[in-house]
């Protein structure tokens, strides 16, 4: 029995939606009710490495397993276990087709992930994780894959993380096939042709959010109304006009459709039964602060986004960064809409590096 040990690394960024998916139409496979679009952030500021390693000398009765931040990390839910099954049997069918490959696939992997961030900031770190960890195995198994095809198997780690196997503005199609064949990601542009675009994050509280996203989307889809005018009309039209805004680098566009997708998912969150509530007064305060810069600025130069927790990402063009850091200080120094902390706030660079 050989001793070799393969190994493969890679780093996979944070993305944040502009147009929000939310909602499954198989929670199973991971299918979306709805397209989503996000811009992904600099590597530099937010990212997961991922080490992925494999040896017919490591023991079978240890099984995978995976180290994250340096602590034991369970990988036995459905959701992990399904993308391993798929990396595993495409690099079987590689096996299969040449036999003087080595049998990777029924080797023990051994992950180890780490993210630049810490997990307790409360930022979203799946879709980094999972898309990081999809690919480091493809990478340590060879399998020639594009980003769109590794984004298929990320999708069904979690939903989000089909976004971050791209940099720049990136596209999840809902598609509409029963087996999810083509419900995968693609690049709407890269990040150099926006070069001005940037996003502040704004830490509201660093807990762990109250409601899981997949509890959270299973509730709005089966008991709010207005989650169903949402796919219905709203985020196809926030799609399109979305992705329109982004080629023209229309940037009062790109923000009003930011706003109005985040207020319209909130919307649906607080119309399911019992509510569910993912902002609180300090992410609502952050609005109005947004709101007094644009007002004070004569034209939208800010905009601000929620996923599912109170943590406010705020986007923005370089040439208006005096307007909207800088007001951004003084209002949160002021004091007034209590919770902020001057060292909570990171200006990032959606930028891939
Ligand atoms: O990828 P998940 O299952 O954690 O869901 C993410 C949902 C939102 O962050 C709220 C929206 C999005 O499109 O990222």
């Amino acid at each position: 029995m050989s001793d070799k040990v393969y190994r493969a690394s890679t780093t996979a960024p944070v993305n944040i939606a502009v147009v929000k998916y939310w909602g499954k139409r198989d929670a199973k496979l991971n299918l979306p009710t709805n397209s989503s679009l996000s811009v992904t952030l600099s590597q530099a500021d937010l990212r997961t490495l991922t080490t992925a390693s494999c040896s017919a000398s490591f023991p079978a009765s240890e099984g995978d397993s995976l180290l994250l931040n340096g602590e034991p990390s369970d990988i036995s839910g459905a959701r992990t276990q399904a993308c391993l099954r798929e990396l595993r049997s495409r690099r079987a069918a590689l096996e299969q087709a040449d036999p003087s490959l080595p049998k990777l696939s029924t080797y023990p992997l051994r992950l180890v992930s780490e993210n630049n961030f810490p997990t307790a900031a409360g930022l979203a770190s799946s879709a980094a994780g999972f898309a990081a960890l999809v690919r480091a195995i493809a990478n340590l198994y060879e399998l020639p894959t594009s980003p769109s095809e590794l984004s298929l198997i990320a999708r069904q780690g979690s939903g989000s993380a089909c976004r971050s196997l791209f940099g720049g503005y990136v596209a999840w199609r809902m598609g509409d096939k029963a087996d999810g064949t083509d419900s995968m990601a693609d690049q709407v542009a890269e990040a150099s042709h926006w070069p001005d675009m940037r996003a502040l994050i704004l830490v509201v509280s660093a807990a762990k959010k109250g409601v899981s996203s997949s509890s959270g989307m299973q509730q709005t889809v089966a008991t709010s109304g207005l989650f169903r005018e949402r796919i219905a009309t709203v985020v196809p039209g926030n799609m399109a006009i979305m992705e329109k805004a982004i080629a023209e680098k229309d940037f009062e566009k790109f923000a009003e459709v930011t706003m109005r997708d985040s207020n319209s998912f909130h919307a649906t969150c607080a119309d399911t039964y019992p509510p569910i509530f993912y902002m609180n007064d300090v992410s609502r305060a952050a609005i109005r602060a947004v709101e007094a810069i644009n007002e004070k600025a004569g034209r939208t130069v800010a905009a601000y986004t929620f996923d599912a927790g109170p943590n406010a990402v705020i986007y923005y063009q370089e040439k208006d960064t005096e307007a909207v850091v800088g007001t951004f200080y003084h209002v949160l120094q002021g004091a007034d809409i209590g919770g902020w902390k001057s060292a909570d706030i990171k200006g990032l660079k959606p930028t891939i590096s």
